[in-house]
């Protein structure tokens, strides 16, 4: 059995010890684990204190009161150590390493809705919350439901409106939306109210008011006895949604799937209605197409035209959308120029 003077010896020593390889750790991971080897279940010091009961309680007292000084000695190492490693990793991550802490972040620049989407999204809500459903239908379309079921035959000069672009495989890019009309009133259950947004196309030399790729947004509301006072009330509140509040005036036009067929106009938002160049020194501008759905359509989808009645629309969607926010080029909605659309 060792003598106390012995055991004080080695608790000494192993203070020693842990003192050179703790001050001697080179990083905070190594001097941790150093110190769990000085500390732990396993370590020396407990290996030291494993006899302790073969000793008197005087020379207990002794060795219990050695060995946690040494405890608290080495413990104080340790923290003392840790400071400055960890101030070391600090300062070396500042400085030395490749990344440099101090560069400001990137700045991510916040994004927001094309206006196109924006609107067409407005435009959605509103007319959901007046019971209209959105549908959809191809951008390639036959000409059967592009033209003929809208009650525009073939060799019909009527045709020659809508600049159409025809494939070798006898589709077409629908020139309107309409064609939409067309196929829902096959299909759906009557009665029914929809709309149908979407992207059209026509053989156009591109200025600023024309594109040969442009939105409309079709709409159809088919009932026993829908008027043409129904048309009249929907489409101004309609302008009165999308556009705000603007003088508005209906005038006759042709469209051969509607009769009568209207032009919904609002006064020129550009000139206050005296004249200027974008409304053709007219004062108005045209806003949405529209009218009451001709019998021929209704025959064409096999619906008694004595039975039912509808109106339709079917307006510029990228012209609402210039007329909304003061845009005079509408080639601007299509060039996905950030710094442009970012103003809307
Ligand atoms: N589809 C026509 C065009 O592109 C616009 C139009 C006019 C649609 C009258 C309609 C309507 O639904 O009733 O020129």
């Amino acid at each position: 059995m060792n003598t106390i003077q012995e055991i004080i010896n080695e608790i000494d020593k192993i203070l020693e010890d842990a003192g050179n390889l703790l001050k001697s750790s080179e990083n905070v991971n190594e001097l941790e684990s150093r110190f769990r080897n000085f500390t732990g279940k396993k370590s020396k010091l407990n290996e030291v204190l494993h006899n302790i009961h073969s000793y008197s309680s005087e020379e207990k007292k002794i060795i219990g009161s050695k060995s946690n000084e040494v405890k608290n000695l080495i413990g104080n190492i340790y923290d003392a150590k840790k400071k400055e490693l960890s101030n070391v990793e600090h300062e070396k991550l500042l400085t030395g390493c490749p990344i440099d802490l101090t560069i400001p972040g990137k700045n991510i620049e916040k994004q927001h809705k094309h206006p196109i989407i924006a609107v067409l999204e407005e435009a959605v809500d509103f007319f959901s919350s007046m019971g209209f459903e959105m549908v959809e239908g191809p951008e390639i379309e036959t000409t059967h439901y592009n033209f003929d079921a809208l009650n525009i035959p073939a060799e019909h000069p009527a045709r020659d409106v809508w600049d159409t672009f025809y494939l070798l495989n006898g589709f077409v890019p629908r020139t309107h939306t309409s064609s939409v009309q067309a196929r829902t009133l096959e299909k759906k259950e009557l009665p029914f109210r929809i709309i149908a947004p979407g992207r059209c196309y026509r053989y156009e030399a591109v200025d600023a008011t024309h594109l040969f790729m442009f939105n409309q947004m079709e709409g159809l509301f088919v009932d026993k006895n829908v008027r043409l006072t129904d048309l009249k009330g929907i489409l101004e509140e309609t302008v009165k949604n999308l556009l705000g509040a603007r003088k508005t005036r209906f005038r006759p036009a042709f469209y051969p799937f509607v009769e009568p067929g209207l032009d919904l106009d609002i006064e020129c938002v550009f000139c206050g209605g005296r004249g200027c160049g974008i409304c053709k020194n007219t004062g108005w501008i045209e806003v949405i197409p529209c009218g009451m759905v001709h019998p021929n359509v209704f025959k064409y989808a096999g619906i008694d035209p004595n039975e039912y009645r509808g109106f339709a629309f079917g307006m510029g969607f990228d012209r609402i959308v210039m007329l909304k926010y003061n845009i005079n080029d509408l080639r601007i909605l299509y060039q996905g120029n950030l710094d442009i659309l970012g103003q809307f």
